[in-house]
């Protein structure tokens, strides 16, 4: 799996072309599940989850054929995932729960416990597809969903991403109208939505805290490209505003990213946008204060790096994690550069402007990962940033390539990199 050597960059300077949404990718490749006839995905990246979750749905009978950045995906005939293993080490596997036993009536899906940042539970999915008609549970690590699917009014105690996806898709096929109350409004949604629209299904309100899906009895494959990933633009948004640089970011949508460029301004940097992109200049000066929520709040997957980015600004920033209850690791890796922050449950007080030194730390999570490549960028002396697990591939396409590509000091070695006697 890749390291990184990383040492003090300059001021990042030119463009990067964004690429298409993991988070956009994965839910509209589990919904290809749904459709007779085939589905071709264009622009799809190359990351290690997007290969998984491939094979997720050959396991289950579907047909993936990847050229280049195409994909085809053909669900004419299915079966329960037959190769267990292949499922169970994703976590996004979750979402063939609702496509499966919208076509066969049945599906029994193979899970991965917790995780790093969090329980992750699916208790929300399991009473969605309960008020579906189905007979759903969870037994250890294995979900299962059996019964015929009627539509229904659902109430979700939390705005969950993944159970609002799984639950649209079950409901694009069940037997009647359905309607999902207090259901996620992330751009990956309707995403999901517009896909599935385009395949025949009847959806409406998605994007608002209340989607109404009229059931029909089959969907036909379509052509698609998802949106752009929000989070890697964000990611590279915040590695310019830790080095004072002038970056282009071709492709992101500033409408999928109100509440970190708000906070960015407000931090002191200039941000343009147009229809082309996302131009940001000068750095964070000062510190903010970050609540993580629902969208359209604060993500909780930008929590990591802009706290790298509050390290580094004058004055204190309080950061209160609201969504996972474990999304802090990054904090221990940074403590270890010399940054002076103290967490307590699922708030963090980070008192910033002091310098950041090179120390081996490691990736825990992918956007802890990035975070911790942005540190190494901004710290005094050498950064040696172990990803043994291939967490920063998992959902970032060539991430050190990018920063490399504006100017940052990023060496990527596969095997563990000592650290050179200047960073002991
Ligand atoms: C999606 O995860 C994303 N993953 C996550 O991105 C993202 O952080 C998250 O949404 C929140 O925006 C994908 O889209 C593949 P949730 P998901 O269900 O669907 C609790 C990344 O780095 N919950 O909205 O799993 C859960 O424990 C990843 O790209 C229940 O309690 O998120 C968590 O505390 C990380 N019961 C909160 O809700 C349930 O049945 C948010 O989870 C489901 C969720």
């Amino acid at each position: 799996m890749p390291n990184y050597i990383i040492r003090p960059s300059p001021a990042l300077q030119g463009e990067v072309q964004i690429n298409t949404s993991k988070n956009a990718v994965l839910p509209i490749m589990a919904a290809s599940l749904l459709c007779n006839t085939p589905v071709t995905l264009h622009d799809v990246p190359g990351l290690t989850d997007v290969d998984n979750m491939a094979q997720v749905l050959i396991a289950c009978g579907a047909a993936v054929k990847r050229e280049g950045r195409r994909m085809t995906i053909r669900a004419e005939s299915l079966h329960q995932p037959l190769d267990a293993e292949a499922v169970h080490k994703l976590r996004a596997s979750i979402l063939i729960l609702g496509p499966l036993c919208a076509r066969l009536g049945d599906a029994e899906v193979p899970l991965p416990g917790g995780c790093a940042i969090g329980q992750r539970p699916i208790d929300i999915h399991l009473r969605g597809l309960h008020a579906l008609g189905a007979v759903a549970s969870q037994e250890n690590c294995l979900a299962s969903a059996h019964g015929r699917l009627r539509g229904n009014t659902i109430y979700l105690d939390f705005p969950s991403v993944g159970a609002t996806e799984n639950l649209m898709m079950a409901a694009a096929l069940a037997n009647g109208n359905t309607r999902i109350e207090n259901a996620a409004k992330e751009p990956e949604i309707v995403d999901l939505a517009d896909f599935l629209i385009r395949c025949g299904a009847k959806i409406m309100g998605a994007g608002t805290g209340t989607v109404i899906i009229e059931g029909v009895p089959t969907l036909q494959g379509t052509e698609y490209t998802p949106i752009p990933d929000r989070i890697e633009a964000g990611t590279l948004a915040c590695a310019a505003a830790i080095t004072e640089g002038s970056v282009f970011l071709s492709g992101a949508r500033a409408d999928h990213l109100r509440a970190l460029l708000f906070k960015l301004r407000e931090m002191g940097m200039i941000v343009q946008e147009d229809a082309l992109g996302l131009r940001l200049r000068g750095r964070a000066k000062r510190g903010a204060d970050v609540r993580t929520l629902s969208y359209p709040g604060f993500p909780t997957d930008l929590q990591a790096p802009m706290m790298t980015v509050c390290c580094k600004a004058a004055g204190q920033s309080i950061f209160l994690e609201t969504i996972f209850e474990n999304r802090y690791m990054h904090a221990v890796a940074l403590c270890r550069m010399g940054a002076d922050i103290r967490t307590e449950g699922r708030m963090a007080v980070v008192h910033g402007g002091r310098p950041l030194y090179g120390a081996a730390v490691e990736a825990t999570d992918l956007r802890a990962g990035a975070a911790l490549m942005l540190a190494g960028m901004a710290a005094e002396g050498e950064t040696r940033l172990s990803d043994e697990g291939g967490h920063i591939n998992r959902g970032y396409e060539q991430l050190d390539e990018k920063l490399r590509m504006l100017g940052a000091q990023i060496v990527t070695v596969s095997h563990p990199a000592p650290l050179t006697n200047a960073a002991r």
